[in-house]
């Protein structure tokens, strides 16, 4: 029998959308407001969903003790409070989106969780914004 465990987080973060090869007006055109030259902060949600098999011993999915532990170590640790574009190295080269960001974070967990168990990721930079990535 598969179950799919879902935990939520949250964190806080100031981010710059931009292309450096481009003008201030043109990164204003593609990225709006978040191409701000003096950075902006979001308030991210995040929910982390482990799909597996329920083992019948302990009834669980995942212990959910452990992955509170592993988000909190590989994603509220590094970016709670950051610049992600300054302070967090896997955005130095590369734009700190929503789907970029929720890739960032899917590749950090997927490395902590055991294989056979599926993750996806959703990442809410507003209430009406969200991206879902499954690794693919
Ligand atoms: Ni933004």
């Amino acid at each position: 029998m598969k179950a799919t465990v879902h935990r939520k987080a949250h964190f806080n973060a100031a981010h710059r959308l931009f292309i450096k090869e481009w003008t201030d007006e043109k990164n204003f055109e593609v990225f709006g407001k978040c191409s701000n030259p003096h950075y902006h902060g979001h308030n991210y949600d995040l929910t982390v969903s482990v799909c597996g098999d329920v083992d019948p011993k302990t009834g669980f999915v995942i212990n959910l003790k452990r992955l509170k532990d592993v988000i909190y170590e590989d994603v509220e640790l590094p970016f709670d409070h950051k610049n992600l574009n300054i302070e967090v190295p896997e955005f130095k080269d590369r734009n700190p989106t929503a789907e970029n960001i929720a890739i960032v974070i899917w590749n950090k967990l997927r490395e902590k969780l055991r294989d056979d168990l599926e993750l996806t990721v959703t990442l809410y930079e507003s209430q009406r914004n969200f991206v879902t990535y499954r690794g693919e």
